[in-house]
């Protein structure tokens, strides 16, 4: 809770949502982009089932001779086929396409996940990704059959040096958090060669307290002693605070830019410096790229060694723990310690080819999530450039960044948004208003479900008091975040004047509020049937 005079602080937002646009209260009804999901009890395929009942049945065969079953010697055909559902075609069909109309997806809705990018995917990339002869190729086939599949990886990671300024990629990461993993196996195996030389031992490695959550694990599982830095009071790392734990022992910084309160890393070059005076290395958690990509390439900044999420940046699909790609940049020197093999160009066209013996190992089967990188490169090459030359993805960090400052602007007299300055690609808001009512950021996200939306990102990063971090994207249109912002004012509304509504919500989603604090403690993870029990 907040103390009586933090509270003073705040301002009293019932003037400003007198004027503000007002909205009736049928949530599900106001929002277009709602998810149509279908409001029934969706019984298992297995509850489905009526013993006897068949998808289809055909006639006998009369080419019994050549059919594949004939072929199959009886040893290994299935005869007993209890436990398998028995349902009609119509049934199956209607079954998962009901269950596909539950997802909730960025092809149905607005998304406003901070942190996650969830940028629309464009179509384009689907199709290439599945041309057959790039969707079929066997990844242990003889290099030169694989030469189209090389090339395509070879122009991306081009492309990523270009747009970095890092000469050397390997794209074997499958996620941004495995591209951690070996960005600071590099950083260790540098240093272990230098100390074989002679040079002081390296242990620690500073992380600011703003991190994601995966950059201090990423460094416990390499060995190192994490020096957490507090963010400074505008949001950023304060050189200061480097300065103050500078030491022989350091091994680098692990700094996420833009940081996971969505702003720039403003002494970032002064702070590469000081790194740099120590023989530290700069790890750039690049995972933030959509916001500066096109505008700032990280290698200037003085960083050594980033990651990219191309599933965030490049338009990529995201899953539950994948299908990712977090490919890592390094500067020459450190091309050595790359995974091996790596993709290179040579005067007979592209080559797998083994690293030296310095190499941190292979780190993925084969060369990475492949079917990722033909979107990621799809997306790059369909931007194109602009007519000044650059690319547009100057255009498109640009219109990231100007679509979460417009939602910033629009809510800053209703939320209380800790850093009020600029920010990058999202903006981060906390409940410190609507705490005065009891209202808390879970609160507010079940309510935004109420509206139709996939709630924002809450309670991260955790040096916000409850926050809500709102990434827009370039993806959406003015109308669009408008009717997300007017939902946000209502909401903040109902906060102020039937907090009850608030407290309760979801009440108009399929599934009302869930008790998630049972759901972590007493999961149940084994399926048993409701009905047509059979055991
Ligand atoms: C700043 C940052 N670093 C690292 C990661 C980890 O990436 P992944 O989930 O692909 O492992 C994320 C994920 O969104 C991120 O936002």
């Amino acid at each position: 809770m907040l103390t009586e005079s933090a509270a003073s602080t705040l301002p009293s937002v019932s003037e400003k949502l007198r004027k503000a646009p007002t909205m009736e209260s049928k949530p599900n009804l106001l929002n277009e982009t709602t998810s149509r999901v279908v409001a029934q009890e969706e019984p298992t395929i297995f509850e489905i089932s009526q013993p006897g009942r068949v998808g289809f049945s055909l006639p006998p065969t009369t080419i019994e001779e050549t059919a594949p079953a004939a072929k199959i010697p009886s040893l290994l055909l299935r005869t007993d086929f209890s436990g398998f559902p028995e349902v009609s075609e119509n049934e199956v069909v209607r079954h998962f396409v009901r269950l596909s109309q539950k997802n909730y997806s960025i092809d149905t809705g607005f998304y406003p996940l901070g942190s996650c990018t969830m940028k629309y995917n464009p179509k384009i990339n689907e199709e290439i990704a599945r041309i057959e002869s790039l969707a079929n190729l066997h990844p242990f086939w003889s290099s030169s059959f694989l030469q189209p599949a090389l090339a395509v990886q070879y122009q991306l990671q081009e492309l990523l040096s270009e747009v970095t300024g890092l000469p050397a990629f390997t794209l074997q990461p499958n996620a941004g958090a495995h591209g951690e993993y070996v960005g600071l196996k590099a950083i260790k195996a540098y240093h272990d060669a230098k100390e074989k030389l002679g040079a002081p031992k390296k242990t620690k490695i500073i992380v600011p307290d703003s991190a994601h959550g995966t950059n201090p694990a990423t460094c416990t599982m390499v060995g190192y002693e994490i020096v957490p830095v507090a963010t400074g009071p505008k949001g950023v790392v304060e050189v200061e605070e480097i300065k103050r734990v500078l030491s022989p022992e350091i091994a680098g910084i692990m700094m996420t830019n833009p940081n996971t309160c969505g702003l720039f890393e403003t002494h970032i070059v002064e702070i590469a410096k000081l790194i740099h005076s120590v023989d530290g290395l700069f790890y750039m958690d690049g995972a933030n790229f959509n916001a500066i990509v096109g505008r700032i390439k990280p290698a200037d900044l003085g960083v050594d060694v980033m990651h990219i999420n191309l599933h965030k940046t490049f338009s990529t699909p995201h899953g539950g723990g994948g299908p990712g790609s977090g490919p890592v940049g390094v500067r020459e020197d450190l091309r050595v310690y790359l995974p091996t093999p790596l993709i290179v160009k040579n005067k007979s066209g592209y080559e797998i080819k083994e690293q030296g013996p310095e190499n941190i190992g292979r780190v993925s089967g084969y060369l990475g999530n492949f079917s990722i990188h033909i979107r990621a490169l799809t997306y790059m090459l369909s931007l194109g450039s602009t007519d000044d030359g650059s690319t547009y993805l100057k255009k498109m960090s640009s219109a990231a960044v100007v679509n979460a400052n417009y939602i910033r602007h629009r809510l800053k007299d209703f939320y209380h948004i800790p850093y009020d300055v600029l920010c990058m690609h999202e903006v981060v808001l906390s409940d410190e208003i609507q705490e005065r009512k009891g209202i808390k950021t879970l609160n507010i996200a079940k309510r935004l479900m109420d509206y139709g939306y996939h709630p924002m990102t809450v309670y991260f990063p955790l040096i916000i008091h409850g926050a809500m971090m709102i990434e827009p994207t370039e993806s959406e249109t003015k109308e669009t975040l408008d009717r997300f912002c007017d939902v946000m004012i209502q909401i903040a509304r109902e906060c102020e004047e039937n907090p009850d509504v608030v407290l309760s919500a979801p009440t108009h989603t399929f599934r009302e509020r869930v008790d998630e604090l049972r759901a972590q403690k007493q999961p149940r993870l084994r399926w048993t049937p409701l009905v047509n029990s059979k055991s």
